[in-house]
């Protein structure tokens, strides 16, 4: 395979994985080991921990386990020849002889560097330019924050970019691949895409530019032109500004969201550390994802009627699901978070701090919208709340819905009980009925069969089989037991759980090959075998001698199989009392085997 030809070690070597993971995951320390939330699937406590001694990591939540090199792939979505170039550039290793055959991992690599090229360009381009800097002071960006944001400016022509990337070696079909330049329709070519605009370069959490927002600066129809989606640029799970704000937005456990380029800018420059902006798209469910490796809270500071606010309104139940908390703090009418903080700072962080829960905020609209103090209001607002209460799907929320929307029901003057068990039967019949319907749709993929349970394994006994099995493992790993006289006592097929006898067996392999141990070749080797998880979790939390002897780890695994051989050697017995085994059949061998075995 290609890949051996890369120089792991050195890349590894020189790449610390908490570094790495740091971007992405916010670690703290615990014992000998760091860990955070995992950002491969969803949890409010951390079960994500990273070894920074093995150089490994593993969740113990979803079982997902790796290096350096498979964290990057995941979590960036890269092939392993693309972490890899990523993580050699950035230790300063020099891999070009071994990355020359491999295609994909330079387009991506090559747009990022045309992006930075192009941010470089347009930052010089906003240094000549007085209008574009007068548009600045006008909208009360200062030089510092214009610096921090790397703002550049496309200037009007429509080849100034397109000229600079030729003279930097660039070929122009590669300025089109990273979104940059346009092809011409007729006459073959390419032109700048964007022109007389500020520019907002768009940051991944590595701080290299992916794609970029770019303001008009004249009177055209198009206000916001952004890069379209290329190999690096995915709108969908892009929020501007994370990079500035992902440390504060983990220490806060909170995340404020933006709609616009400006209202983020404006923030930051304001103090407000953990704003990012979606860049006018909807909140999405990968957006979500994203941030639950920081948070799991976030308040939506959007403009009340906004498409962004409306789409999050009906996500709800998708923030639900992720165990997210999402409040709204709507903006007051005419006002962007930009021109509110400009305006009045203190404003903003109260409406920020006052900031309702999607529910309520829901309510609230609904209750708004009508003449409460009318019979035929009330009972519009009751029809439209139910459902709004019916899809939360915690039931101490709903009865907390249950009591504000009580005193907007027309039985409320007769009393709060009787008011809030109508309202309560109502969101009963209307859950019952959206059960109902999901059940029916659901029927015919409910049916699979499930593996037998391995009974013994889950007894008190059986678990403490599987904790001696961990152990030994563990110490034979980190070479406290000398893992060939382990195996002497205890075979790798007598490891008694599964994935117990895959590393094990590996591990003899790996051994008896090449006599030493690779933890490398040895991670290979148990990938997608039953052992693959275990030897994960081993390699970042097993690799310490353990306070038990290694004698008697092997001595509960000996007993456990005399155990096991007594059990089967009764149950054979019984069998052959009761005439049911003939002299013929193989059972009658395994019987006087036994018997030999257990020198009966
Ligand atoms: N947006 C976009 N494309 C558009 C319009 C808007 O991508 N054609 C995105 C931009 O990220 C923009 C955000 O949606 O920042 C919000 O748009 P809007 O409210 O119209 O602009 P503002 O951010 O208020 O811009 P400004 O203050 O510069 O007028
Ligand atoms: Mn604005």
């Amino acid at each position: 395979m290609d890949s051996f030809r890369y120089p792991l070690d050195d890349i590894r070597a020189r790449c610390d994985i908490v570094d790495v993971v740091s971007s992405y995951v916010a670690l703290k320390r615990s014992g000998k080991t760091l860990k955070g939330l995992c950002p491969f699937h969803t949890e409010k406590t951390p079960s994500f921990t990273v070894n920074q001694d093995t150089q490994r990591w593993m969740c113990f939540g979803c079982g997902a386990n790796g290096d350096v090199f498979s964290f990057l792939m995941r979590i960036e979505g890269l092939t392993f020849s693309e972490a890899v170039e990523q993580l050699a550039a950035k230790a300063g290793v020099d891999i070009s002889h071994a990355a020359k055959n491999s295609r994909s991992a330079g387009e991506r690599d090559l747009i990022l560097r045309i992006n930075s090229l192009a941010a470089v360009y347009f930052r010089k381009a906003l240094e000549r330019s007085r209008v574009a800097q007068d548009y600045l002071r006008r909208r009360g960006v200062t030089a510092e924050v214009a610096e921090r944001f790397r703002l550049g400016y496309a200037e009007a022509g429509w080849q100034g970019l397109a000229d600079y990337l030729k003279s930097q070696g660039i070929r122009l079909e590669d300025g089109f691949k990273a979104g940059l330049l346009i092809a011409r329709e007729h006459g073959g070519g390419y032109y700048d895409r964007f022109r007389h605009r500020l520019m907002f370069p768009i940051f991944d959490v590595q701080n290299r530019v992916i794609g970029f927002g770019g303001r008009d600066l004249g009177d055209g129809d198009v206000k916001y032109l952004n890069t379209p989606e290329t190999r690096v640029f995915i709108k969908n799970k892009t929020l501007y500004a994370l990079n500035f704000a992902r440390k504060s937005i983990s220490e806060q456990n909170n995340v404020v969201l933006v709609e616009g380029y400006m209202d983020a800018l404006t923030a930051h420059a304001a103090g407000f550390d953990n704003v990012v902006a979606t860049m006018g798209t909807a909140l999405t469910n990968e957006h979500v994802n994203v941030l639950s490796r920081y948070t799991h809270s976030a308040v939506l500071a959007f403009d009340a009627d906004s498409a962004g606010m409306s789409a999050a309104l009906r996500s709800a139940p998708m923030f639900e699901a992720a165990e997210f908390e999402v409040k709204a703090a709507p903006m007051p009418e005419g006002d962007d978070p930009d021109s509110l903080i400009r305006r009045d700072r203190s404003a903003f962080a109260e409406l920020v701090s006052n900031a309702v829960l999607i529910p309520d905020y829901k309510l609230k609209m609904i209750t708004d919208r009508y003449d409460t103090t009318t019979k035929d209001g009330q009972l519009a607002v009751l029809k439209e709340a139910i459902p709004v209460i019916a899809e939360v799907s915690r039931q101490v929320e709903r009865e907390r819905l249950i009591a504000l929307l009580a005193p907007y029901h027309p039985n409320y003057r007769k009393g709060t009980v009787p008011a809030e068990l109508h309202i309560r039967q109502e969101v009963e019949a209307r859950i019952a009925k959206t059960i109902k319907t999901v059940k029916s749709s659901q029927k015919a993929r409910t049916k699979q069969v499930k593996p037998p349970d391995r009974i013994n394994l889950l007894s008190e006994e059986g678990k403490a089989v599987r904790k001696a099995e961990r152990e030994l493992l563990g110490n034979m790993l980190c070479q406290e037991a000398n893992a060939l006289d382990v195996f002497r006592e205890i075979p790798p097929d007598e490891f008694v759980s599964d994935d117990a006898k895959s590393v094990a067996t590996a591990l003899y392999q790996e051994l008896l090959n090449t006599g030493t141990l690779d933890m490398d070749a040895l991670v290979a080797t148990v990938a997608g075998a039953p052992g693959e998880r275990l030897l994960g979790e081993l390699l970042v939390t097993g690799m310490e001698p353990s306070d038990i002897p290694i004698a008697d780890l092997i001595s509960t695994i000996k007993i456990y199989h005399k155990k096991e051989q007594e059990k089967r050697f009764r149950a054979l017995a019984e069998k052959i009392q009761r005439g049911e085994i003939k002299r013929t059949d193989k059972e009658f061998a395994e019987y006087w085997q036994l018997v030999r075995e257990l020198h009966i």
